[in-house]
């Protein structure tokens, strides 16, 4: 079906559907549009039964990372006609089914870049100086200084794999800290390299080289476990783990031998395999800091990704075409 089709399919009003919580400030686009008639709907923390019961007349499914959009509930929405993801990644909803249903999904590529940057290196630095751990002893009246003899970020080898939006900002931000960076990614060329300041290198050559390892990868076939037992073992030993990308992207058992058998000094994690992550066996680890998926969690992100997104709804209906399909 083309674009303009999918128009002609529009009924008169428009049921827009926001799913998960969003920025108020971020939808004011949508909520300020007077040319279309939009229809506002926002009805968050559905269970997936209750999201498929409410789905059959909704033009547009907005979500951020807590609404799984499945087969199910794609197949439920007899009008819908586009998904907005308010965020980078799209693993949270069937791109198959969608296309099969011609329905066009958009998502916000850059709104929480630095946000997420900013977290990954804030979780860098807490991992380092085992700031959580000490924060915790502390509140818990233990004047503790023994126990928390960190490590300096500078002149340690960071290694990052996903050299994209994200990893080039911490790329440079870790250059800041006088680290020296060496990164994998299939599309780094020489030359971005160059400009950046660091050095590309294989995964195995990044794994071998780095003091603390950061991934940045969409979660992929090819990036699921990309980081394993095998890489940790050519790993030097007391390597650091950070993880503000995609559960998944680093194996967590064997993530959790390497920390239990001492070749990994610390890993600092924002994302898991299965999220809500309340009762992980990482966290049992005292080498392990985590936060519940915060990466994007700022006020500035969300207003960016919200509003990046609702521009692409109004400019869909308006003229067919979107900037981040
Ligand atoms: P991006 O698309 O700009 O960058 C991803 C990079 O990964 C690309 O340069 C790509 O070439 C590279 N890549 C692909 N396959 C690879 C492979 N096999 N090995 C190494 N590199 C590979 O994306 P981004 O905006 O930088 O986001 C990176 C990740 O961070 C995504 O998984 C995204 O969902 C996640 N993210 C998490 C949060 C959070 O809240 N924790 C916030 C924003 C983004
Ligand atoms: C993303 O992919 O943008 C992030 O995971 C952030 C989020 O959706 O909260």
């Amino acid at each position: 079906m083309t674009a303009t089709q999918l128009i002609e399919k529009a009924t008169k009003t428009i049921n827009v559907f926001i799913a998960d919580p969003l920025s108020d400030d971020g939808i004011f686009p949508l909520r300020q549009e007077t040319e279309l008639d939009l229809n506002i709907i926002v009805d968050t923390g559905l269970a997936p039964e209750q999201l498929i019961a409410r789905i059959a007349d909704v033009d547009v499914l907005l979500v951020r990372s807590q609404t799984t959009v499945t087969r199910e509930v794609i197949e439920a929405a007899k009008n819908l006609k586009l998904i907005g993801r308010a965020g980078v990644g799209v693993d949270n909803i069937d791109l198959n089914a969608a296309t099969e249903h011609g329905i066009i999904v958009v998502n916000a590529p850059d709104g929480n870049t630095n946000s997420a940057a900013e977290h990954t290196i804030a979780m860098m630095t807490s991992l380092a100086r085992f700031i959580p751990q000490a924060f915790n002893t502390l509140k818990n009246g233990k004047w503790d200084r023994k126990s928390y003899v960190g490590v300096e970020l500078k002149n340690k080898t960071l290694g990052v794999i996903g050299m994209g939006r994200i990893g080039a900002e911490v790329a440079y931000r870790a250059k800041g800290q006088r680290m020296d960076v060496i990164a994998y990614d299939p599309f780094l060329t020489e030359e971005r390299a160059k400009e950046l300041g660091i050095t590309k290198g294989t995964v195995d050559e990044v794994c071998a080289a780095a003091d603390f390892v950061t991934v940045h990868t969409p979660l992929l076939p090819e990036t699921r476990n990309i980081i394993n037992k095998e890489r940790f073992a050519i790993m030097k030993d007391g390597v650091r783990i950070i993880n503000c990308a995609r559960g998944g992207i680093i194996n967590e058992d064997d993530l959790y031998d390497a920390i239990v058998e001492g070749k990994v000094a610390g890993a600092a994690l924002d994302v898991f395999v299965q999220e809500p992550a309340t009762d992980h066996k990482l966290l049992t680890l005292p080498q392990v800091i985590a936060t519940p998926h915060l990466g994007a969690s700022t006020v500035e992100a969300q207003e960016s990704v919200a509003v990046d997104v609702s521009n692409d709804i109004i400019k869909f209906f308006k003229t067919g075409t979107v900037t981040n399909p």
